[in-house]
């Protein structure tokens, strides 16, 4: 297997569909790496799969750079992409900048960021210097206060407009690849169609150019709410639990450790 290229995930658009997900840690960084995934995102989901928030929104720039590390090493043939977090590139340009270095320096190859038309600037900035960047349009969920929750965006012809613009606009930045997150799939196909790069989807319907999962939801790791898109490959959780309660049973039991 060849290690994952900027390039090679943009040309893939129309010949492979990719399925990528999400990556926080070097234990199952590497593998999803040895089993072929082509793009790890060390999501900012990690708030919720990973610390325990009810949001992505707490997730810190050390957080961050920590899992990027320890993705960056475990990863040989992925394309890691660190999803910058909120705050990280909210508060000024510069500060978005050193931010976005900092993903790089811990092992990136791109960053991901959130928002259409008003962080093309951003985007042309970041790819100026030589920083890829995975755009997210349609559902942002480090907008969730402004949405009032976890919601599909672009339902009516007005929103969509909206979301293809932005989609548009976005990609005319230099973004390498864009994530349509919670759109309608006939939109998500209409994105797909009207544009050069990658459209990722995740809950955006089957015709976008490649997916991603979060890596917990399509493991069966987590208990909490999934939502309705998402299809689990494994169920983990009961595997996991089924194991920690033979350990504990078989070290009162007396079965283990075995003498001598
Ligand atoms: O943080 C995340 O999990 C994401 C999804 C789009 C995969 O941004």
């Amino acid at each position: 297997m060849k290690k994952w290229t900027v390039a090679a995930f943009k040309a893939a658009k129309g010949r492979q569909k990719l399925g990528c997900c999400t990556a926080y840690d070097a234990c199952f960084a590497r593998l999803a790496d040895e089993a072929g995934v082509p793009c790890l995102l060390v999501g900012d989901s990690m708030g919720m799969t990973m610390l325990g928030y009810e949001t992505t929104l707490p997730v810190k720039m050390e957080e961050t750079l920590s899992a990027v590390a320890a993705v960056a090493r475990a990863a040989k043939n992925a394309l890691v992409v660190a999803d910058m977090p909120f705050g990280s590139y909210q508060c000024g340009d510069d500060s978005a900048m050193a931010n976005a270095v900092a993903c790089l320096k811990a092992g990136a190859d791109a960053v991901k960021l959130e928002g259409g038309a008003s962080v093309c600037g951003l985007i042309r900035r970041m790819t100026a210097a030589g920083i890829p960047v995975l755009a997210h349009v349609g559902m942002m969920p480090q907008s969730v206060n402004s949405y009032g929750g976890f919601k599909m965006q672009g339902k009516t012809r007005e929103a969509a407009t909206r979301v293809l613009a932005d989609a548009r606009a976005v990609a005319e930045a230099g973004a390498f690849a864009v994530t349509l997150e919670c759109v309608p799939a006939e939109l998500a196909a209409e994105i797909t169609a009207a544009l050069k790069i990658p459209t990722v989807g995740i809950g955006a319907g089957p015709v976008c150019d490649a997916q991603w999962l979060v890596m917990h939801d399509l493991l069966g790791l987590n208990e909490g709410h999934v939502p309705s898109f998402v299809k689990k490959y494994a169920n983990l959780a009961d595997e996991v639990k089924r194991a920690f309660s033979a350990y504990v049973s078989e070290v009162a039991s007396g079965a283990f450790p075995v003498s001598g």
